[in-house]
């Protein structure tokens, strides 16, 4: 398929489609509290994305029954929301949504904290949030793909987490899951090189645990196989001639 290179018109919509995202996410964290179901959180998605002229681009996505991917403590990503999974004060929750704009496609997620959380918690999401900042620090034109996945590796190794190597990053904006996939954890190779233009969704998944997941019953649920935290924390981004934009942020 090869890496697509966006023109000015094209970026001008992924922009706003990232824009409102952000907003969506705001409006989220926002809601978040201990007693709220996972389900809860999917309905108050969906509305927000919907009243800001989206469609939620992970519902029905290779069948995945949802708008929102809500995943809590050892889940990874692409949790299910269920009316009966209730949030508790000390969980930590990830949460993972998209939205397709006039067409185009922003993708962002974020980990929260449930009230209180325990010191390691929050070593974990702190860390994951600061290893993206490190590996676009890469994502300059110029440079290759996969500085920002050594970048990222390297931020976290003092840490001794676990990065999931299972799931990736990818380019976004004309689809939802683009080339190229952006690993998170060393390479060996360079990796395609950066180009003004490119629109890529960065997402450290980060264990406090082993790198190690397996995946549940319903096909969906991602879960540390060690039992141990994981926070996830991605933006949609684009490569420019200078700095790289980071589209999804609020
Ligand atoms: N943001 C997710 C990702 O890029 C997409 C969720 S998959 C879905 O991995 F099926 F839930 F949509
Ligand atoms: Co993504």
């Amino acid at each position: 398929m090869g890496i697509i290179i966006k023109t000015e018109e094209q970026i001008e919509l992924i922009r706003e489609s990232c824009r409102r995202l952000a907003i969506v996410h705001k409006e989220l964290e926002e809601f978040i509290k201990p007693g709220i179901s996972t389900r809860d959180i999917d309905i108050k998605g969906d509305k927000l994305i919907r009243q800001l002229e989206g469609i939620p681009n992970f519902l029905h996505y290779q069948g995945y029954p949802a708008s929102i991917c809500v995943s809590v403590n050892d889940e990874v990503v692409h949790g299910i929301p269920n009316k009966r999974r209730i949030l508790q004060e000390g969980d930590i929750v990830s949460l993972d949504a998209g939205m397709i704009y006039k067409g185009y496609h922003s993708d962002a997620a974020r980990t929260h904290a449930v009230g209180q959380v325990s010191k390691e918690a929050r070593q974990l999401m702190d860390a994951t949030k600061e290893s993206f900042f490190a590996g676009i620090k890469m994502a300059k034109a110029g440079n290759h793909l996969f500085d920002i996945s050594n970048a990222i590796a390297a931020y976290i190794k003092p840490y001794g987490y676990g990065i999931v190597r299972d799931l990736v990053g990818h380019g976004v904006g004309t689809c939802l899951h683009e080339d190229p996939q952006i690993p998170n954890f060393a390479q060996l190779r360079r990796g395609p090189k950066l180009r003004p233009g490119m629109t890529l969704a960065i997402e450290p998944m980060i264990n406090m645990g082993r790198s190690d997941v397996e995946w549940l019953d319903d096909d969906w649920t991602v879960v540390t196989e060690d039992g141990s935290l994981s926070a996830h924390y991605e933006n949609t981004i684009l490569i420019t001639e200078g700095e790289p934009e980071i589209l999804t942020l609020y």
